[in-house]
């Protein structure tokens, strides 16, 4: 994974240590080559990729990979691309996938970002799934949000017509920040006739970081929006 520092000064994250259990590390030695799309071909195309042309579903900033894991099971004729930085939660999913027999689940770790500015086509993709991006509470850091104008121009291009953008949040003043900037887009419809936040929908299961929000009396926040 590199990062082409005269490029994207602010990133979205700042690719932490942390620690990676031995099972972890074996899954990333041993199953990364089979999941991991590794190196990343100057255009996806997902039919290669997938061995199919059912529709393929984004997954950014996937963490430990819990959502993907869930909803690669109860749709199994969707493809799962999730894009990570973090090693440990790139070897969770890995763990996962391999126990449960996924065939459906696809791996780049690298910048979410880049990846769709430059190696995705524009209109292949079916969904796009923001789930607890980092808040990144402190204002002199909000340029590091992932959700910003440009990052909505860019998931309007690479979205399908009528493609979906859910976005998902424990931190009210980011999701009302959110709320907002998609209400005064034309290229997206929300979901709730009010441009509302929505239920949580049975494709996305209650995550690790959502549960520390409820810890902390955080609410949850889902925005789910369709491109027009
Ligand atoms: C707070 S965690 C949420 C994890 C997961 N979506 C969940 O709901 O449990 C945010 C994750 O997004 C990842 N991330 C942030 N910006 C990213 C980017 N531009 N590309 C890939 N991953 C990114 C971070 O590494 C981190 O693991």
């Amino acid at each position: 994974m590199q990062f082409d520092s005269k490029e994207r000064q602010i990133r979205s994250f700042v690719l932490r240590k942390g620690k990676m259990t031995t099972g972890q590390r074996k899954a990333v030695e041993e199953l990364l080559p089979q999941y991991a799309i590794d190196p990343v071909p100057k255009q996806l195309n997902f039919h290669t990729i997938f061995g199919n042309d059912n529709p393929v579903w984004l997954d950014i900033g996937f963490g430990n990979g819990e959502s993907i894991i869930h909803a690669a099971q109860i749709y199994p004729d969707v493809n799962f691309l999730g894009i990570e930085v973090h090693l440990p939660g790139v070897g969770h999913l890995l763990i996962e996938s391999e126990k449960l027999g996924l065939n459906n689940v696809k791996i780049i770790r690298n910048d979410a970002v880049d990846m769709m500015t430059k190696h995705m086509s524009n209109d292949s993709l079916d969904a796009v799934h923001v789930y607890f991006p980092d808040p990144w509470h402190k204002k002199r850091h909000h340029k590091r949000r992932i959700i910003n104008p440009e990052f909505l121009a860019l998931t309007t291009d690479k979205l399908k017509t009528g493609g979906r953008l859910h976005y998902a949040s424990d931190w009210e003043p980011y999701a009302i920040e959110v709320k907002e900037l998609l209400s005064v887009t034309n290229t997206f419809k929300n979901t709730q006739a009010d441009g509302g936040f929505s239920d949580r929908p049975e494709w996305r299961p209650v995550t690790k970081f959502e549960r520390r929000g409820q810890k902390l009396n955080h609410g949850s926040y889902d925005l789910i929006v369709h491109k027009i």
